[in-house]
């Protein structure tokens, strides 16, 4: 076969590159290299691995000019598999040695593993060996070239590969176009911030104290107008009532970014394609977890099809393997949110877990009786609970930050709440259960001129705009894996090293020791000193293939397209009679909570399942903001970036419908 009769099907700016029509064209092309007897070139099978070989693959053969140039890749005479190189095109610099990870911790502390496996410590410097182990095209992320994914690699926002972006207006129907993307005309105001959701009403006049405060349980006067101060277009889009404060969803220029194209994103989400009650799956509950792209289902399988081993310890290849993948997501996590240093990136299982560890670790040292706590009106169970558990232990007190009557924070009020008592201060930076945007920089701010420390919750902000923890200032961010198209049982304790360092260790046992006797303990530096046994390896490398999916997308086409369908689903649910908003905060993101009057929420929630609408109805683990606005459970369709105006307009015909028989009724 030769290169001019490559089969093109698959490949090409419209549809993701099937592997085995990758792996075809990759032995067709070594085949045709000049100088590559037949005999020497892998059979690459449908997955781009050679039947009956393990290990992964390089495509490129022995000799091929494809293999390791200067600085690039492993280089093996004879060996077509450099070790733990996933499928793909393999252009960035890679471990000098395939061992390279099995003592990247401080070498002093490592005398075992060090001299176990003969791996000279100054091999761990180069951690950028990590980079070219997760992703590829042959993982069902499309990438145009080596080239750039090595972009979107190293410069998360200019990671756009050309499949997710057509020319401007492809996927976008006009306005009154019928179809799965039917949303409204093009808007004349593009790039602009977006309307608002609601003016603030009156502050409540008294900071609410825990375990004092009755919680409010009658209705807040509900906004006459959705939109306030800004002028409504015939379009549907609303000007902006007054410029986006910090804390604000992103909105990138439209001019810097291609048109967003859902449906090319859509396929990489089998599960999209799932039937439920016999239409199409409609997912709504992305507050609650994200689906997976195939490129973070295929990174996990991989992993333990190639790499699956404990890591930091032993002397094997296959250990080397999975230390690299696991150190190589940390690294990914690193960048995702600007961390200075990736030794301060702390993996856990999610986000309540990762609070409880600053609780327990960082608030049993610094905590002490009279001390005070403050978090929002906001926040999730997991920001409560915790700071409750040790306040109650150390006879400390929590206070809470009151909300307008937008489900914004008064920021007034959490500044009267700051004193020289205040210990920590933990606010969430998008409310799960509202949608809110809070202003988490000011309110760090705030808690460091206090003298107090702050920790950002991340769990639902991380998916829908850019974080960057150097800019918030926070001395922690956590979140979890699985509300950014990563897995389940994974997430994040990202620390300030100062800080960290001086944290105890909130569990022992493995992993997280330099040395033991039945004396005493040495413990390992951060991050190891908080990863006491064997963490959850595979599922922190998909949440590095996860966070690599997003790059290529880029975070800001993903803030902007959720910003105009959550301005549009808002705008929908509120013009149906009986539908009450709950959190119409000027800064919101992809929640969009309701009750509908005459209906128990689970009604509603029964009513959109059986058109295979999934929501979340309950209390959200989120009871003290339901309570302050009266209610004690919504209706909560949360959006990512793989909905559309039509799957919206879906759900606002059942809940229309459902107002209807009612009102007939
Ligand atoms: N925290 C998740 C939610 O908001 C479970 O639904």
């Amino acid at each position: 076969m030769t290169i001019a009769s490559l089969p093109s099907q698959g490949v090409g700016p419209e549809a993701p590159i099937d592997p085995a029509v990758l792996a075809r064209m990759a032995n067709a092309l070594f085949a045709a290299l000049p100088g590559t007897p037949p005999s020497s070139l892998p059979a690459l099978g449908s997955a781009g691995v050679p039947a009956g070989v393990q290990a992964p693959v390089n495509i490129a053969p022995p000799g091929s000019p494809l293999v390791s140039p200067a600085g690039f890749g492993p280089s093996v005479p004879g060996t077509p598999i450099p070790q733990g190189i996933i499928p793909g095109v393999n252009l960035l610099p890679a471990s000098p040695t395939p061992l390279a990870s099995l003592g990247h911790r401080a070498p002093a502390l490592l005398p075992h593993a060090q001299a176990g496996n003969g791996v000279p410590d100054t091999v761990f410097s180069a951690l950028p060996a990590y980079e070219p182990r997760l992703g590829g095209a042959v993982l069902g992320v499309p990438e145009a070239s080596g080239a750039s994914a090595q972009q979107a690699a190293t410069h998360p926002a200019s990671g756009a590969a050309p499949f997710y972006f057509l020319s401007p207006g492809h996927g976008v129907p006009s306005a009154g176009g019928v179809g799965a993307d039917a949303r409204p005309s093009a808007d004349p105001l593009d790039g602009l911030a977006r309307a608002p959701f609601a003016a603030p009403s009156a502050p409540r006049a008294t900071a609410p104290v825990a375990g004092t405060a009755t919680p409010q349980t009658t209705p807040s006067t509900e906004p006459k107008f959705y939109f306030v101060d800004a002028v409504v277009l015939p379009s549907g889009y609303v000007t902006p009532a007054k410029p986006a404060p910090h804390g604000a969803v992103p909105q990138a220029d439209a001019g810097r970014h291609p048109a967003f194209d859902v449906n090319a994103v859509r396929r990489d989400f089998p599960i999209l394609q799932e039937r439920v009650n016999g239409r199409q799956l409609v997912w709504f509950d992305n507050a609650a977890t994200t689906h997976k792209p195939q490129s973070v289902i295929d990174r996990i399988a991989y992993f333990y099809e190639h790499e699956n081993s404990n890591i930091h310890r032993a002397a094997h290849a296959l250990a080397a393997r999975a230390t690299d993948a696991y150190e190589g997501a940390r690294q990914r996590v690193q960048k995702f949110i600007n961390a200075p240093d990736v030794d301060e990136v702390i993996f856990v299982r999610g986000t309540t877990e990762a609070i409880n560890l600053v609780a327990k670790s960082w608030g049993g040292q610094h905590v002490g009786e009279g001390d005070e706590i403050i978090v929002s009106n906001l926040e999730h169970h997991a920001n409560i609970v915790p700071w409750q558990q040790l306040a109650a232990a150390k006879g400390a007190k929590l206070r809470v930050i009151p909300v307008d009557d937008s489900g914004q924070v008064l920021l007034d009020e959490y500044r009267k709440l700051l004193n020289d008592r205040t210990r920590i201060v933990a606010v969430t930076q998008v409310s799960n259960a509202l949608g809110t945007v809070v202003p988490v920089k000011e309110i760090v701010e705030l808690a460091h001129r206090a003298g107090a420390k702050a920790l950002v919750d991340g769990a639902q902000s991380v998916s829908h705009m850019r974080v960057d923890v150097q800019d918030i200032g926070a001395d922690f961010f956590v979140f979890s894996g699985h509300k950014v198209f990563g897995p389940t049982g994974i997430g994040v304790v990202w620390g300030k090293r100062e800080v960290l360092e001086d944290m105890p260790p909130w569990q022992g046992g493995g992993n997280m020791i330099a040395d033991v006797t039945f004396e005493k303990t040495v413990f390992q530096p951060i991050p190891n000193k908080f990863e006491a046994g064997t963490g959850n390896i595979a599922d922190a490398v998909g949440l590095g293939a996860a966070i690599d999916y997003v790059n290529r997308v880029g975070i800001e086409n993903i803030a902007r397209y959720e910003h105009e369908l959550l301005v549009y689903g808002m705008e929908r649910l509120r013009e149906i009679p009986g539908v009450r908003l709950i959190g119409t905060a000027a800064e919101k993101a992809s929640v969009m909570s309701f009750v509908l009057h005459g209906y128990s929420t689970e009604e509603v929630g029964k009513a959109l399942n059986e058109e295979g609408i999934a929501v979340r109805t309950g209390h959200h683990c989120a009871q003290p903001i339901l309570r302050r606005f009266g209610v004690e459970t919504t209706v909560r369709p949360s959006l990512a970036f793989y909905n559309t105006f039509g799957e919206i307009d879906q759900l606002a015909t059942v809940v229309r419908r459902l107002a209807g028989q009612r009102r007939a009724g």
